[in-house]
Parts: C-alpha cells; structure tokens; sequence
C-alpha cells in the first residue's frame, strides 16, 4: 500500500503565496471591475537589463551552432560564472570566497528548501519569526516536529524579532543546532549589523550549530556600514553557507539563477565524531538531484558583472528603493508605524490589527494586494508587508488609494 510522508500533515493547508493568490483569484470574480494593483508576492516588473538580454541571445546563438553547442553542463555550474561570482561579490570586497565554493541554482527557494537534506531529522533548528515561510515549512516536511507540539511551527525553536530590537532574531534560550537567518530580511526588512551578525558567529562556534545566511536582498543594502556577506565576519567560513540570488537583484524571477557559497572549511559532526565536509556533501547532493541551469542562462547571469550590467543592475535596485521610499513615507504619513524599506524593497507596517483582516481591507477598498504577517509566522500577526516591486506610477496610484481607505 503506497502511503504518504506523515510529516506533510503538520504543514499549513497551502503556501503562504498561493492562499493569497488563491483569495486574490477569488477576488478578482467577483469584481472583475477592479484594476488591483499587485504589492504583494515580490516579483519583479521591470524587463531584464540590456547587458543580460544581449549575453542571453549570444548564449542561444551559440547552441545553434555545431562548434560551439553544449550539451549538459556541469550541476555546479560554468567557471567563467563560479569566477565572475567570487572575484566580483566577495574578493572585490575583501572576502575571501573560491570560485569552485560557489555552487549555480536555479533559485534560493529551492537551495535553502534542500540544504537541510544534509543534516539529521532530531537536530534542533533555530528559525527567526516572522520570516520567509519555506525554512519552517521544508523543515516540517522533513519532520523535525517535537511531539506534542500543536502549533504549525513545530518543534522548531522560534527566534522571536520583535519591533523592540529592530526586528532582528535575538538568541535562543536553548541550545540549537541549525540557524537560519535572512538579512536583510524578508519580510521585515531588517537588516542586520556587524556587530548582530558578529554574535551570531561566535553563538554557533560555541555551539558547534551551523548558520544558513539567507542573503537574497544583498544588492538592496546602501547603507556602507551594513556587511554584505556573512563571511565579512572572521570565522563565518567554518560555520556558514550563504544563499544569493538574481531574482530581485537582476529581474531574473522569470529567468531563475541563483548561487549558494559553501566554504570548503565549513562542516557538520558524523555521529562518530567525525567532522564532515559539508561542501562535499553539498557537492554530492547537487550532482545527483539537480541538473544544473542552462547555458544561455548563465552567460545572462555572467554579464550583471560586466561594467554596463552593474551600472544597470544597480539602477534596477534603486528604483525599486525608490519605491520603497514612497511607501514608507506614504504609510507613515498615515499615522502607521513601519520598518524596512531603506535596505530592503518591503516595508513591514505595523498595522494595528488582523493582518489578514487588513489585507482584505487593502484588497477590497483599496484594490491594492499585499501579503499578510501572519502568514510569515506567529510574531508577524497584526502586521502587513507591503512590497516594492512594481512600476513607479502603480506603486504611487496603490499609496494614495490606501491613503483614500485609512487617511
Ligand atoms: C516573496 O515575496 O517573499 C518572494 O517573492 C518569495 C520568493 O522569492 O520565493
């Protein structure tokens, strides 16, 4: 008799992002009428730079061609890509990362949905609240519940963030084996310090714990005291992976490329005592399970590092900070309290009540979506993220429609 994973029954009946769409699709039938005004799910809006597009066609261009076709490609992708990685986001900035650590994807989602593969089903994992719901949800799925415990979160240790510390995690009263943290972080925003960042290395040195540093919203730090990577931090190597992605920083949501950096120090203890290279093990997960991401892909990916693709690359970035910025002023305007949004494209708004009682009044007043907090876990009830991925005039046309509904 075939029978299902058990673990799967203690997951939220749906996604975060497809129960909103799901309500959203319910929506628009009943008021087809309604031009809504997407600030929800954060997808890009604006085309792909020009320096992508044109490394994208020469990369097709050269499958047509006998001498210069390829067939598979290596599963940790091209070197002209694992360099142009290493030498422009870490060397450039005095971090010491090597071209055959960084390991090409096709998305964050699925690299840190999968990392946890490596590591024992009753490790304790440590997971900041609110934050992106697939840490909690691939680790449920993966049955790392404590019996007993009722809420959706499991037996996973909450590291709550409350408005009080910035909204970054604070340190977990029990000792935890696996830390993920997500800086700047979605959906808060927070962005976390050198200093926070500092402590969260030592905490897992003392511990022997492994943090998964989710950095997918790098490219929107602007502040220059803010590290870009954990591996600014002495001795992140040993005890960090790092996610990247070219998603929000490149317009790539549509295309998929992404990276995650798994430094050949950084380990994990075998029962034995033993402590096993996690980049192997990384390595040998990769090669079996993912096939690696097309050619031409990559080659778009490769030219965000040329002079013209991170002249625009960063011109993309500072639009949708520009958006933030309207926001945030347009939300505080209203007398609500809110964070991120200066290093981040969300804005995290305090919004005095049931976030998705506030979501459905954005929805139906203001034909305006945006993804409720609660939704990111219990510490983020009675908040609303409000994202900055859209045209300019879309987002200005969403603020004053919201001002029309709260002001
Ligand atoms: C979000 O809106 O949180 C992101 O778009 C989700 C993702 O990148 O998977």
């Amino acid at each position: 008799m075939i029978r299902v994973n058990p673990h799967h029954a203690a997951l939220p009946a749906r996604y975060l992002f497809a129960e909103v769409a799901d309500r959203v699709r319910a929506f628009r039938r009943r008021r087809p009428e309604v031009e809504l005004i997407s600030l929800g799910i954060g997808d890009v809006t604006e085309p792909l730079p020009p320096a992508c597009i044109r490394a994208f066609h020469a990369g097709v261009d050269e499958l047509a061609a006998a001498a210069s076709f390829r067939g598979y490609g290596p599963e940790q992708g091209y070197d002209f890509l694992r360099e142009a990685i290493a030498r422009h986001d870490f060397q450039a900035r005095g971090v010491h990362v090597d071209a055959d650590e960084v390991f090409v994807s096709d998305g964050s989602k699925c690299d840190i949905g999968n990392f946890q593969e490596l590591f024992a089903t009753d490790i304790r994992v440590a997971i900041p609240d609110p934050v992106y719901p697939v840490y909690v949800d691939t680790n449920l799925m993966a049955g790392r519940v404590s019996a007993g415990k009722g809420n959706h979160r499991g037996g996973l240790v909450d590291l709550p963030c409350p408005a009080a510390n910035g909204y970054a995690p604070q340190l977990p009263q029990e000792p935890v084996d696996l830390i993920y943290l997500c800086s700047p972080n979605n959906p808060t925003g927070a962005t976390m310090t050198r200093p926070q960042l500092q402590q969260w290395v030592e905490y897992a040195r003392a511990q022997r714990a492994l943090i998964l540093f989710d950095a997918a919203y790098e490219a929107f730090i602007r502040d220059d005291a803010l590290p870009h990577s954990i591996y600014e931090i002495p001795g992140a190597r040993e005890l960090a992976v790092e996610f990247r992605s070219y998603s929000k920083t490149a317009g790539f949501t549509g295309v998929r490329c992404a990276y995650t950096v798994v430094p050949r120090d950084c380990g994990a203890w075998q029962d034995d005592g033993t402590r096993v290279s996690l980049h192997g093990l990384w390595n040998r997960r990769q090669s079996t399970k993912f096939n690696g991401v097309s050619y031409p892909v990559q080659r778009a990916a490769e030219a965000i590092y040329t002079p013209q693709g991170r002249q625009q690359v960063r011109a993309l970035a500072d639009g949708y900070l520009a958006n933030a910025r309207i926001i945030r002023e347009g939300i505080t305007s209203l007398g609500l309290r809110c964070a991120g949004g200066d290093n981040s494209p969300y804005v995290w708004i305090d919004a005095g009540r049931d976030s998705w009682e506030f979501f459905g009044l954005l929805l139906e007043q203001a034909g305006v979506v945006c993804t409720p907090g609660a939704g990111f876990g219990p510490g983020g009830r009675g908040h609303v993220r409000i994202s900055a991925f859209n045209q300019r005039a879309r987002v200005e046309l969403a603020m004053q429609r919201i001002a029309h509904v709260l002001g």
